[in-house]
């Protein structure tokens, strides 16, 4: 059997690429190809090393507002690792339509909160202003909407009296670090059901 060639893409920690590569070992069907960074210096870059899997870094900032160019830089080293799948794991950059359509099919994302509620940034203070009793994760398709692609799984969690962003945030990683391995799995193996946690 062939294995799947998994690229990440991630702009901080990477807690979760760190998750996802620590997941393709043995009867997996994907194998780790590139970690790429849009952030120098980015910790997670360090952690693909300690793990053995090839690093990269983009720069957005000398791109200025020119999105255009700085995915043509993306997609030439993207391309030279030739992936069957791409992970976003806290990338942080918004892509554009034309990106989209290069990898259509073949690039998840994780977003910390139950899509479709609470897009873009800061999720956790949205769900706590919400008043919310429960909040979670979804791993979903990345199309041209933001956050706005088919749902391939979520992971739920309760939102406790006293919460803050820290203990919130914290409570959705454990599930985020379970979902996204999870989801990967089924994916690169050509079954798209989602898959609900826990
Ligand atoms: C994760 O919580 C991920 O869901 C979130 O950034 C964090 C990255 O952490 N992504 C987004 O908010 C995307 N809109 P990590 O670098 O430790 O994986």
């Amino acid at each position: 059997m062939t294995l799947a060639r998994v690229a990440i893409l991630i702009s901080g920690g990477g807690s979760n690429m760190v998750a996802l590569v620590r997941s393709m070992t043995g009867d997996h069907p994907g194998r780790p190809v590139i970690v790429v960074s849009n952030v120098p210096g980015a910790g997670g870059l360090a952690k693909a090393e300690a793990l053995g899997v090839p690093g990269a870094v983009v720069d957005h900032r000398p791109f200025g507002k020119d999105r255009e160019a700085f995915e043509a830089a993306l997609n030439e080293v993207l391309t030279a690792a030739a992936p069957d799948v791409i992970c976003h794991a806290g990338f942080m950059r918004i892509v554009t339509p034309g990106f989209v359509r290069k990898w259509e099919g073949r690039m998840l994302n994780i977003h910390p909160s139950l899509l479709p509620k609470f897009k873009g940034l800061h999720t956790h203070v949205q769900v706590l202003a919400a008043v919310d009793a429960e909040h979670g994760c979804t791993v979903h398709e990345v199309t041209a909407e933001l956050d706005g692609g088919p749902i391939l799984g979520q992971a739920r969690v309760p939102v406790l009296p006293g919460d803050t962003e820290v203990t919130l945030a914290a409570r959705v990683m454990v599930q985020e670090h379970l979902l996204y391995p999870a989801v990967l799995r089924r994916f690169v193996a050509g079954d798209r059901t989602p898959v609900f946690l826990p």
